[in-house]
């Protein structure tokens, strides 16, 4: 099969779309064809080796998680999907990678594909909102949120912000969103109660006190953010562990901090892929690439600035 694979850490110029061993799926697992694969900002830096302290790659390794596609085979001990099963999950990095022709999966990480989803919608929504629930709904990596409470959410058109935007109002939360200049009337669209621009010098006096706040930025303006939340309240990082003199300040002022792990919510997959069925979650493109044009599509991904989320298409 071909695949797009990393065989050192070198980054972008290391990548080669090549021939590559067709992957047998394990009595857990389904063989699945794939027919397109979302693009995540983990795909940058696995392939710069800034992700080799939690993930330890057997190079040369295939690239991608997020998958859309059709069963071809299914392991031993598979129960709930068949061959000609269309699915769409997250896989395991250690394992698997998804920007190939064939990829397998463990089965708790597939999900049926609903029919009014194409695969490309599908592919782009694994890895987001693993992250998106986790950060929002957890207890204890994420912000507990519940109905009536208002929640900022920092960087809201992204790929996990605007799917956090959509979940949190799912949950009856009071959704305020920040976005750069260019993507706040977009970010309007999504029907959230106030968008601001983060460039601007007075958004965080309109933003006003809230009960917590979702950073899928880089975490920079933690300290700033966490001035907005009210006492009882929390700020949730995407980018990592928070210092523990960060964490101990912010306690002393009773806001709790935590870092949302989307990977830690996989049991979860099943309600979330329930919410996807119900059209809580609707799949925002921004833009689709053929597989051959990897490079392009992670040169995007490396900008930070997308609405929504870069895909990958092998099928159409
Ligand atoms: N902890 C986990 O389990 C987990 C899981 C998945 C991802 N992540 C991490 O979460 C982060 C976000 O992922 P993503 O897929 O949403 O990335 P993305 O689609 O590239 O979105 C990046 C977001 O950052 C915003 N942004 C860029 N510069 C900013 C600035 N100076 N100030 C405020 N916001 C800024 C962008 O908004 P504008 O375009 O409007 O500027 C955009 O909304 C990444 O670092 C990713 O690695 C963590």
């Amino acid at each position: 099969m071909r695949a797009v694979r990393f065989h050192d850490y070198s980054g972008l110029s290391g990548l080669r779309y090549e021939e590559a061993p067709k992957p047998v799926p394990r009595d857990n697992e389904v063989l699945i064809r794939v027919h397109a694969a979302g693009v995540n900002p983990f795909d940058r830096y696995a392939i710069e080796g800034y992700v080799n302290q939690y993930v330890q790659f057997q190079l040369p390794a295939v690239l991608g998680r997020d998958v859309s596609g059709v069963i071809e085979q299914v392991g031993a001990d598979v129960r709930d999907f068949k061959i000609g099963d269309a699915v769409y999950g997250q896989t395991d990095p250690i394992s698997h990678g998804t920007f190939a022709d064939y990829t397998c999966m463990e089965d708790f990480r597939v999900a049926k594909k609903p029919e009014f989803l194409s695969h490309i919608e599908a592919a782009s929504l694994p890895n987001v909102l693993l992250a998106a629930w986790d950060g929002l709904f957890s207890s204890e990596s994420g912000l507990n949120l519940q109905p009536g409470q208002t929640v900022l959410i920092h960087g809201a058109a992204g790929g996990i912000g605007s799917v956090a935007v959509q979940l949190a109002k799912w949950r009856g939360a009071i959704v305020i969103g920040t976005a750069s200049t260019a993507n706040v009337a977009w970010l309007q669209e999504l029907n959230i109660a106030v968008a601001l621009d983060y460039s601007s010098p007075d958004w965080q006096t309109k933003a006003g006190r809230v009960d917590g706040v979702l950073d899928t930025a880089t975490g920079e303006m933690a300290e700033q953010l966490c001035a907005l939340i009210k006492p009882g309240g929390a700020y949730v990082g995407l980018r990592g562990a928070l210092p523990a003199e960060f964490i101990e300040k912010q306690k002393a002022a009773s806001v709790r901090c935590a870092t949302a792990s989307g990977p830690a919510s996989i049991h979860e997959y099943p309600q979330m892929a329930a919410a996807v069925e119900q059209k809580v979650v609707k799949p925002l493109i921004n833009a689709v690439y053929p597989m051959a044009q990897f490079h392009d599509a992670l040169q995007r991904i490396t900008e930070r600035h997308t609405r929504g989320k870069i895909v990958l298409q092998l099928i159409e």
